[in-house]
């Protein structure tokens, strides 16, 4: 009995050792609770590269919709500012690191894989799903925030800045959607596109 009483006090002893390992300084906020979490600091450079690939993307896209055997010009114009916005976006988390005392490391981002597109709807198609992609990952990266860092101004940083914008994005791209497979013929794609140039026409 007295041997086995020893023998639970040194399991108890080797799990809170191990429990002490793991309960390092990585899963423990830190003290001054303006200093970035590394696994927060980590994880906003990975949004910072999809946000980046994001950009590429409708950068790729609108060159596609832009070529002169395409013609799309208002598709174009579209896929153009989208890719100015998700540079933005990269720059903001750029910002937030800087503003908390971290330093951006550098790029390290996904090549678009795709550059051209049959049809106006494919590439709206493959632009909500890239929204809904990075929508994921802004989700992911507020559930680290919450649940890793302990970190209510990153938090709030992410639900003021981007998660609206998220929403209203994948809600366009899916009323483009709706609208293309409606009258879904090059007529139809030419039509939409005169109305994203800002032409009046009779849809
Ligand atoms: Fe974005």
């Amino acid at each position: 009995m007295k041997s086995l009483t020893l023998e639970s006090f040194a399991l108890l002893l080797t799990l809170q050792v191990v429990y002490c390992l793991m309960d390092n300084d990585l899963n423990k906020p830190h003290k001054d609770r303006y200093v970035l979490h590394k696994n927060c600091e980590a994880a906003i450079h990975k949004q910072i590269d999809e946000e980046m690939h994001a950009s590429l993307v409708y950068a790729t896209m609108a060159a596609h919709f832009d070529h002169n055997s395409v013609a799309r010009q208002g598709i174009a114009k579209f896929f153009s500012d989208n890719s100015m916005e998700e540079r933005e976006h990269a720059q903001k988390f750029i910002d937030y690191l800087n503003s908390r005392g971290a330093r951006f490391a550098g790029f390290d981002v996904k090549m678009p894989g795709k550059s051209s597109w049959n049809k106006g709807l494919d590439a709206f198609g493959d632009a909500l799903n890239l929204e809904k992609h990075v929508n994921n990952k802004l989700h992911h990266l507020h559930d680290i925030a919450a649940l890793t860092c302990l970190d209510n101004h990153l938090m709030d940083f992410i639900e003021n800045e981007f998660f609206d914008e998220q929403v209203k994005s994948i809600d366009q791209l899916t009323r483009f959607m709706s609208i293309l497979k409606g009258m879904d013929t090059p007529m139809g794609e030419y039509l939409f596109d005169q109305q994203l140039q800002g032409k009046k026409t009779e849809l």
